[in-house]
């Protein structure tokens, strides 16, 4: 076995896989990788990503200009020409909020077919978010039927979850909190072996079983949702609060080191492909042990309730908000991505135009992801200042960096009515509550 530098594959060019395939490859391993959807393979050759994430263009064109990175059309020649395939495949939710394993189980299916033709031992890595139980009962079963092959002895699998953020998902990729491994010693050290290699020294590392791997995935995800949605049940005694401020209650419980400074920004609530849909997941995971999770039900029901407040926001100001042209600043689920997967601008803007209003958008990424929903439903602006123009009111809905730089004036100068409700809380409440109608989440009457 070549331990120096393996080859590695991955089966699925979404956020994980591109994103970890081209960070391998450009510390010189050579990586295949293989997506049934051609056009990713093809733009992949051509040195581009079909998503946008800081950095990894870059590493993309680089790594492809030197052949160290290559996207196959062949699952038979990624898996026959590599020592790890790496499963990063979708893990979409049902129409009842349980995992989809669908192409998990296609992916380990065909990994097993190509194992059959192979001589030399393999392993496999699950790094999709699966429910606990599914490396060892879908992806270990279907390639041991499948490839006709000894657990072990001929082929290896390990859960390896993948913890980098979208937006920031190129950096997080090269310098992980941790690294969690699960599975039988064989698998767990060849992997260790190669991120040792990768990262020189190894980040933290917990070595465990492999539904250990994949539970603690979940229960990441739930916590930090479960902190998002705390703060933010607290921001609405702060909106009735007179002299409330939100953020001066994070500031001073994030202090505390029990509780930590991070993933306390109050807001218009999360979104995103991974939390949702998680969340639900485990839930479900759950209720199929018998088992009741009440603090993901309650972080679920603040974050479902949580961007009305923008709406109540507006009315209060406005009445009636039918025929009133309403600008929404910020689409995607968070800054630096143009994802649009259960954004909270979908539920507010799904809400404005139930009320009738006129809605005009405008995101420095997202534009065409949110007119695939839309379509002529919207108006859409071309920078945010036109978004904004004789409206009258305007929704920070997610915190880019160039909505930072606008300054009272250019609200005053621009929109019909000047009034802003900042939903992430970018704006100093001091300088535009003097000069403007303003109201922003989790912000108490100055009295
Ligand atoms: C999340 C986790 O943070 C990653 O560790 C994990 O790997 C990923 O899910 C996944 O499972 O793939 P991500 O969804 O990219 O990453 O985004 P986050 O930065 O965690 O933000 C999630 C949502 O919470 C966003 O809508 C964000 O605006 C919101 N948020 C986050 C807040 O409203 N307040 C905060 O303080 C932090």
């Amino acid at each position: 076995m070549e331990y120096n530098s393996p080859t590695i594959s991955f089966f699925g060019l979404g956020y994980v896989g591109i994103v970890t395939a081209a960070c391998f490859a450009s510390k010189g391993f050579k990586v295949l990788a293989y997506d049934v959807d051609k056009k990713k393979v093809e733009l992949l050759n051509e040195g581009k990503s079909h998503i946008f994430e800081p950095g990894l263009d870059k590493l993309i064109k680089e790594s492809v200009d030197k052949g160290k990175l290559k996207g196959v059309y062949d699952p038979f020649e990624a898996v026959l020409n590599s020592d790890m395939t790496f499963i990063t495949v979708g893990t979409p939710s049902k129409q009842d909020g349980s995992i989809d394993l669908k192409f998990v189980d296609s992916a380990s299916k065909m990994i097993g077919e190509a194992l059959k033709l192979k001589d030399k031992w393999h392993l496999t890595v699950v790094k999709s978010t699966v429910i606990p139980g599914t490396t060892n009962k879908v992806v270990r079963r279907n390639i041991e039927i499948l490839s006709r092959k000894k657990y072990d002895e001929e082929f290896g699998v390990c859960s390896n979850p993948e913890f980098l953020r979208e937006g920031s998902a190129v950096e997080d990729t090269f310098n992980p909190d941790r690294l969690v491994i699960g599975g039988d010693e064989k698998s767990v050290n060849f992997l260790k072996r190669f991120y040792e290699m990768f990262y020189n020294p190894l980040p933290p590392t917990i070595i465990t079983t492999a539904e250990n791997s994949e539970l603690i995935k979940y229960a990441n995800n739930a916590f930090l949702a479960m902190k998002v949605s705390f703060i933010n049940m607290i921001s609405r005694i702060c909106q009735k609060l007179p002299n409330g401020d939100i953020e001066v209650i994070a500031k001073g419980i994030g202090l505390d080191k029990r509780i930590g400074p991070l993933f306390l920004r109050a807001g218009a609530g999360w979104g995103g492909s991974c939390w949702p849909k998680d969340l639900n997941a485990l839930k479900k995971f759950a209720e199929e042990l018998e088992l009741k999770l009440p603090l993901v039900d309650a972080t679920i029901e603040v974050n479902n309730t949580q961007p009305l407040i923008m709406i109540d926001l507006a009315k209060e100001e406005l009445k009636d908000l039918k025929g009133k042209t309403i600008s929404v600043l910020g689409l995607s689920f968070k800054p630096n991505t143009d994802d649009v997967r259960d954004a909270v601008s979908i539920k507010i803007i799904n809400n404005l135009l139930e009320e009738g209003a006129i809605v005009k958008v405008y995101d420095p990424k997202a534009m065409e992801n949110i007119y695939r929903i839309f379509q002529d439903k919207l108006t859409y602006a071309g920078s945010a200042i036109e978004c904004i123009k004789n409206s009258d009111c305007a929704m920070l809905v997610t915190e880019w960096d160039e909505f930072k730089r606008m300054t009272p004036e250019d609200y005053l100068k621009n929109m019909r009515n000047p009034f802003l409700i900042d939903g992430r809380r970018i704006y100093d409440p001091k300088l535009f509550s003097g000069k403007m109608k303003f109201k922003a989440i989790g912000l108490g009457n100055r009295v």
